[in-house]
């Protein structure tokens, strides 16, 4: 009886050997990169990287070409640093999916649905991605993000208290964006999804952007600690007691804030998206995602997704802007004389966008030299593919690394300038390139994409219409970022001068 319990342990054993053999060291041996061996288990590659990931990774690049195997965490992961293959690879329909889709810690935080998916948008696959994707995308368009003139209006509403308080800030000594940007961005998404209006500085409000803040610090898909949180997540509410880490007890506590705040409201066909989304719910079908008690678990998972990816993303990318903006006061000042000579002493409207072909440049080389940007967000593979004549399985990480892609020469001369011009044709005019890439590609694209650059637009051109965004003294400012979903600036104050 033991020597068969032996060789059925044996037997196991070897069946997990020689599948593990197959998933880190066959499958992608076409590909360059460094050793397998040197794949450690939860870990990957990660640990080899260091401080400074955009170096390290910049390194690796030009080391083994546009596309090459480096895995981030437990997954074999392929890394695309070259727009062709990036936009190629978008194509295929296996591409469609998410890699947190399968990790351990999100299945088990979040918990998933009858059919086995993760709630909500960012996080699910398959049909009930499409099904919950196509709703979020229709009703955000319905509560604002497709009408020019709504978006505009909740969105200015934000941007003008965000300029009181900064005149405020600046006279009693410096103005930190990190500080503010969050909460004015989180009131819009908040306003969107439930109807509701709350005052930047209200402690729910502060409380719910900090929550994100500690989360997002966690996310970064080359950070070790994160990466032992994720699989030891069951030891989360320990640590975190102890002090000695926040994310996961922060994002479940945002979950839970939402779903309290909107256990109020009743559904609606013609409300807000919690409305809608409740009506969806009474209306459903028993084999659609939105039925019973995962329909309502779908609600709190889209909430949270839209907090998370709409949010701190955003106020990152403003924040890096505004830095810009210091670090060259002279597209500063292009950007103010182009809104004085459209404007005059009027506010910025976004319906008249198409007349400031140099703050339209300017946005786009941000976007392209946002230290935000690093990688995009991770893809999963969902059935084998074939990339370039390289066959990769199933469950592959496809991670685009966007340094590369936003920086290659051939498209960007003189890559690493931050120069908006080179985005104006001889006569001025604005030329939009495609090949500048943040918002991701292919079906899974950002949904808010549109809602992302009102706010840029609007932020950046009352900001800079209102105020000279000027150095406060003794400060450095410089593009080293801090690792995260989105990379970070390092804190930093500014001084405005009314015009
Ligand atoms: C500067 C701001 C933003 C940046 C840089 C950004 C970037 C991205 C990227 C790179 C992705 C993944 C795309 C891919 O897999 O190809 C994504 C997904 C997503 N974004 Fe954004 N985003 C921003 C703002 C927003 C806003 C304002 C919202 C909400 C209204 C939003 C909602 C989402 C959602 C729900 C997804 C998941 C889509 C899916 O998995 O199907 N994002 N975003």
């Amino acid at each position: 009886m033991s020597s068969t319990v032996g060789v059925a342990v044996l037997t196991l054993i070897g069946v997990y050997a020689v599948k593990y053999f197959k998933k880190y060291f066959w499958d992608l041996r076409h590909l360059n990169g460094p050793s397998p061996f040197l794949s450690l288990p939860i870990f990957g590659h990660a640990w080899m990287i260091g401080d400074d990931i955009p170096r390290y990774m910049d390194q690796c690049a030009e080391k083994y070409g546009p596309i090459f195997r480096f895995d981030m965490g437990y997954l074999p992961t392929v890394i695309i640093g070259r727009y062709d293959d990036y936009v190629d690879a978008y194509k295929l329909e296996p591409m469609n999916g998410r890699a947190w889709s399968i990790m351990p810690f999100v299945r088990n935080l979040f918990g998933t649905d009858s059919k086995g998916e993760v709630f909500g948008v960012g996080s699910s696959n398959g049909p009930v991605w499409a099904e919950q994707r196509k709703f979020m995308h229709i009703n955000l368009n319905r509560v604002g993000m497709g009408k020019a003139k709504e978006l505009e209006e909740i969105v200015e509403q934000e941007v003008e208290v965000m300029c009181e308080r900064v005149a405020k800030l600046s006279e009693v000594g410096g103005v930190d964006f990190q500080k503010l940007l969050p909460v004015a961005i989180n009131n819009v998404i908040w306003r969107m999804i439930t109807g509701k209006t709350s005052k930047q500085d209200d402690p729910f409000m502060v409380e719910l952007t900090d929550c994100m803040n500690r989360h997002f610090e966690t996310l970064s898909p080359s950070n070790p600690i994160s990466t032992l949180q994720q699989y030891f997540h069951r030891c989360t509410k320990v640590a975190t007691d102890l002090g000695i880490i926040k994310g996961f007890k922060d994002i479940l506590k945002l979950r839970d804030t939402v779903a309290e705040q909107i256990s109020e409201l009743q559904p609606e066909s013609e409300g807000n998206f919690v409305e809608r989304f409740l009506f969806e719910i009474e209306s459903a079908n028993p084999e659609s995602s939105f039925y019973g008690k995962d329909g309502r678990r779908h609600l709190f998972g889209n909430a949270v997704d839209l907090f998370i990816a709409g949010t701190e993303t955003t106020a990152t990318f403003m924040t890096w802007t505004f830095k810009f903006l210091i670090m060259y006061p002279e597209v500063q000042e292009k950007i103010s004389n182009e809104l004085c000579h459209v404007f005059g002493s009027a506010k910025p409207s976004l319906d008249r966008r198409d007349e400031l072909p140099y703050t339209h440049a300017t946005i786009q080389e941000t976007i392209r030299l946002n230290p935000l940007g690093v990688f995009s967000v991770a893809r999963l593979t969902l059935s084998p593919i074939n990339l370039k004549g390289t066959p990769i399985p199933k469950h592959t990480q496809i991670l685009p690394y966007l340094r590369t892609i936003n920086r290659d020469p051939k498209s960007f001369p003189d890559p690493n300038e931050f120069r908006p011009e080179r985005f104006l044709d001889q006569d001025g005019k604005f030329v939009f390139d495609e090949r500048v890439t943040l918002f991701g590609k292919g079906k899974r694209k950002c949904v808010g994409e549109v809602l992302a650059k009102a706010e840029i637009f609007l932020f950046l051109t009352h900001m800079v219409h209102n105020f000279r965004i000027k150095p406060a003294p003794g400060q450095i400012y410089t593009l080293k970022s801090n690792p995260g979903l989105a990379f970070t600036s390092d804190p930093y104050q500014a001084v405005v001068e009314s015009r």
